[in-house]
């Protein structure tokens, strides 16, 4: 099953050129680590229609896997979770639990790591910590699930 990801990085800053994008690329490096093919890339603003056009434009294109980094935290501009599950079909909370439980044996602010999971259209839509190495890290965490669950997703629906 080839998974074809789209790596969104969500950052007031980093969107307006006052400092690199680091994530994205790191989790470009790790998605070719895995065999992935990356079809599309994005650096957005910490806004939740510029996020959701961001993932749309990605599954447009033909992603099966939306990867971001940035805007889970509890900062007033962490928006990423609400601008998700505002265009999801449903949460898939066992993402989330895992990426906090691995986490928090690495850092205490795990706790305060709002990551999800959720599918949008028949994409699986994966929101990761900001921190380059935390985005990788929790991509780690969960990988082993994205697979078979992409697999599912990408079905096409059988009429019953
Ligand atoms: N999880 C891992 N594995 N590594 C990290 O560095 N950062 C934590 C948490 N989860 C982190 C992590 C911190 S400091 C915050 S604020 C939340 O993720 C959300 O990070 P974000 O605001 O950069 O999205």
């Amino acid at each position: 099953m080839q998974i074809q990801v789209g790596i969104i990085t969500i950052s007031d800053r980093a969107s307006k050129g006052l400092y690199d994008d680091l994530g994205g690329p790191a989790l470009k490096k790790a998605a070719a680590g895995y065999g992935w093919t990356l079809l599309a890339d994005a650096l957005v603003p910490d806004e939740k229609r510029d996020i959701q056009r961001a993932i749309r434009e990605h599954i447009a294109r033909g992603c099966s896997l939306v990867l971001t980094t940035g805007g889970t935290g509890v900062a007033l501009r962490d928006v990423t979770p609400e601008a998700v599950r505002e265009i999801a079909l449903r949460e898939l909370p066992g993402f989330g639990e895992v990426m906090r439980m691995e986490s928090l044996k690495i850092t205490k602010n795990a706790i305060l790591s709002r990551n999800l999971a959720a599918v949008v259209d028949q994409a699986l839509v994966l929101c990761l910590p900001g921190k380059p190495s935390g985005a990788v890290e929790c991509l780690g965490f969960v990988v082993g699930a994205i697979p078979h669950c992409v697999e599912v997703l990408q079905e096409v629906p059988t009429s019953c």
